[in-house]
């Protein structure tokens, strides 16, 4: 069911019953959520990339489990467990390379495995805290960049890392507002093909809130850096490998081997349910490969057609090309040179 609402722009918001969706394929020209009431509609959401961005996908995922719950769950019944757990296999092949999914399906599953009086409330409170500490984890980076940008005159993002791709408030996009409550700053987007997040939804998630963007095409970047007027580039992430390899939306890469070129400073902000401890490096990162037609003007999808499309949606960056991790649990400068992110105070449970 397609609704409309007058609320402030929000990727995702709990009604107590239902999860609605705003529906970022349709921006900037439309603003339309969806309300979904079961988990299969939530893992559609997922894999037609209604929601999108690493930490978005995982709370998305989260209520998924709750409606699931709600479905399937009964007092008289015990068949329901193992409906729930068919609705999180589902939802785990949804999207493969943000493990932020990952990690909250693993949380609602240890919460689903404890014996409780009422399973639906008791993952309702999972959720929502996974969401919740989304937000505080956004503003605590937002501090934590910001002090590290400081002074800077210009910065280039890529993607889109704010309000639509988390909890709220933003990874990235949330250290480039906190800095720029604190001092003047230009801000410069690269349209991010081939979904042109940066164009569809950065560019207009920072006019929402008054900040001017200014955009760029993705082949404009190591031209603007050779021009002198960005210090930084602030990016967003996928997943992270222990030893600071980093996955992000394609053309990440390309980014910072042109600063490195350039003597641009490169940042990575995402929160510690962005590392994935299991993995050394970023060697062992599932790439997502995506529809060519998601990249194929109409002309050439036919049949027999002789243009055909790679279409890869994240790269790796190695972590001797990043200046700095930051994270809620603080800021890696020089993962390559450190050990990773290894020196991160974070529990692993
Ligand atoms: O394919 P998308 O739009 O889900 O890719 C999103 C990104 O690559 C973001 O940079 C990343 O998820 C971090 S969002 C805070």
């Amino acid at each position: 069911m397609t609704i409309q609402t007058n609320l402030p722009v929000q990727a995702l918001r709990w009604t107590g019953d239902t999860l609605i969706v705003l529906d970022q394929r349709q921006l900037p020209e439309q603003v339309v959520y969806d309300e979904y009431r079961d988990a299969s509609g939530v893992t559609e959401a997922i894999v037609t990339m209604r929601v999108r961005g690493a930490p978005a996908i995982g709370i998305a995922a989260a209520y998924g489990i709750v409606l699931s719950a709600k479905q399937h769950y009964s007092v008289n019944n015990d068949q329901w467990l193992p409906l729930v757990e068919a609705d999180i296999d589902k939802l785990a092949k949804s999207r493969p390379t943000a493990v932020n999914l990952f990690w909250a399906l693993d949380r609602m599953s240890a919460q689903l495995q404890q014996s409780h009086d009422d399973p639906v409330q008791s993952l309702l409170v999972c959720a929502e805290k996974i969401h919740a500490d989304d937000i505080a984890a956004n503003h605590t980076m937002g501090e934590l960049g910001a002090d590290i940008i400081a002074g800077s005159q210009g910065v280039l993002t890529h993607c889109n890392t704010g309000t639509l791709a988390t909890g709220g408030y933003g990874t990235a996009l949330g250290v480039i507002r906190s800095a720029y409550q604190r001092q003047s700053l230009k801000v410069y987007a690269g349209e991010t093909r081939p979904w042109l997040q940066g164009v569809r939804l950065t560019a207009w998630e920072l006019s929402q809130d008054g900040i001017p963007v200014t955009l760029c095409a993705d082949s404009a970047a190591a031209w603007l850096m050779k021009s002198g007027r960005i210090d930084w580039i602030i990016v967003g992430a996928d997943r992270i490998a222990a030893n600071g390899d980093t996955a992000n939306k394609i053309g990440t890469y390309s980014l910072a081997v042109l600063a490195k070129q350039h003597g641009v400073k490169f940042m990575v902000v995402a929160p510690t349910s962005t590392i994935d401890w299991t993995i050394e490096n970023g060697d062992q990162i599932r790439i997502e490969e995506r529809n060519q037609n998601e990249l194929l003007p109409a002309c050439y999808i036919k049949e027999n057609s002789l243009v055909s499309a790679w279409n890869p949606v994240f790269d790796v960056t190695p972590a001797e090309l990043i200046t700095a991790i930051v994270t809620e649990r603080g800021v890696i400068m020089n993962p390559a040179k450190t050990s990773g992110v290894r020196g991160l105070n974070v529990v692993i449970c």
